[in-house]
C-alpha cells in the first residue's frame, strides 16, 4: 500500500516533535493526558510471558507504561523515524531497551503474522490514517482470538458549559500556547481543533464501534474521560 498524502502530512507534523512531545503533549491536554493513559492501559490484560504491539507508539510513553505495569514484552510501532528516535533514548533511559522492540512501519500495513500478538494498543492514531474501517481490520488481524485491544484518542465534551469551553479551547487556546513554544507546536495547535472535530463528523462514537465489531472486535465498550475531552475504546479479538 502506497505511502498516502495524509501519511506524508502526519510525517511532516511530528518529525520536529519528538523532544519535546511528552512535556507539551501533557499541558495541551490540561494534563489530562496521564490520567487517561492509565485508563487505557487498566483494559488491557497483559503478562509477564505476553507480547503486546503498541501501534503509533510516538515517544513510548504507552510502551514503557505497560512494561511497567504489567511486565510484558512490547513491541512499539510507528511511522516516524524522529519520535521513534525519542523512544530509543527514553526506553534505553529507562533500562527498558531488552523489553521493548521499536519497528518503523505503518498502521495500515503491518509487517506482522496473523494473530502474533496477545493484546493491542493505539493512542491518537485514527485521525491520521485514510481508511480507519481498513486499518482497523489490519490492528485486529495481528492480534491472537481472545486477546485485548484499546485505544485512546481525543474526544468532543458532548455537554455544556464544557462543550462551548472545548471550542474554545481549541479554536484559541491551543494555537496561541503552539505558537508561542515553536512553528512545530503551532502546526499542531493549528491543527488538532479541525481534525478532532472533522474525525466525530465522519465517525460519531457508535459508528467507531460498529467499525471496530465489523473488524472482529467484540464486546466493545467505550467511556468518556474528562467530561468527555478524552475517549477509551477496548475490545475483545473475536
Ligand atoms: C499524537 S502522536 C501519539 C504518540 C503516542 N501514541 C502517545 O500517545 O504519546 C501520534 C503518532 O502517530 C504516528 N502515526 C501517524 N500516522 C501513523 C500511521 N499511519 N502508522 C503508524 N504511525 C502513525 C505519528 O508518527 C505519531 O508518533
Amino acid at each position: 500500500m502506497a505511502v498516502s498524502a495524509r501519511n506524508r502530512q502526519a510525517r511532516a507534523l511530528f518529525a520536529p516533535l519528538g523532544p519535546t512531545y511528552d512535556r507539551y503533549a501533557r499541558l495541551l491536554s490540561f494534563g489530562q493526558d496521564p490520567r487517561w493513559r492509565r485508563f487505557l492501559l487498566s483494559r488491557i490484560a497483559a503478562g509477564p510471558h505476553d507480547t503486546v504491539l503498541d501501534v503509533a507508539t510516538g515517544t513510548g510513553a504507552v510502551a514503557a507504561q505497560l512494561v511497567h505495569e504489567t511486565g510484558c514484552a512490547v513491541v512499539g510501532l510507528d511511522q516516524s523515524a524522529e519520535m521513534l528516535a525519542t523512544a530509543r533514548r527514553r526506553l534505553a533511559g529507562a533500562g527498558l531497551a531488552d523489553r521493548v522492540r521499536l519497528v518503523q512501519g505503518r498502521a495500515e500495513r503491518l509487517p506482522f503474522e496473523d494473530a502474533s500478538f496477545d493484546a493491542l494498543t493505539f493512542t491518537y492514531l485514527l485521525r491520521y490514517v485514510d481508511d480507519p474501517s481498513a486499518t482497523l481490520h489490519e490492528l485486529a488481524r495481528v492480534v491472537r482470538p481472545g486477546g485485548t485491544v484499546a485505544a485512546l484518542e481525543f474526544g468532543v465534551p458532548p455537554r455544556q458549559p464544557w462543550r462551548a469551553l472545548w471550542e474554545l479551547w481549541v479554536d484559541f487556546g491551543l494555537p496561541g500556547i503552539g505558537h508561542a513554544l515553536s512553528p512545530g507546536w503551532g502546526e499542531v495547535g493549528r491543527f488538532l481543533g479541525p481534525s478532532i472535530r472533522g474525525f466525530y463528523r465522519e465517525y460519531p462514537l457508535e459508528r467507531l464501534a460498529r467499525l471496530w465489531r465489523r473488524a472482529g472486535i467484540d464486546d466493545v465498550r467505550w467511556r468518556l474521560l474528562s467530561l468527555g475531552g478524552g475517549v477509551v475504546t477496548w475490545g475483545q479479538r473475536a
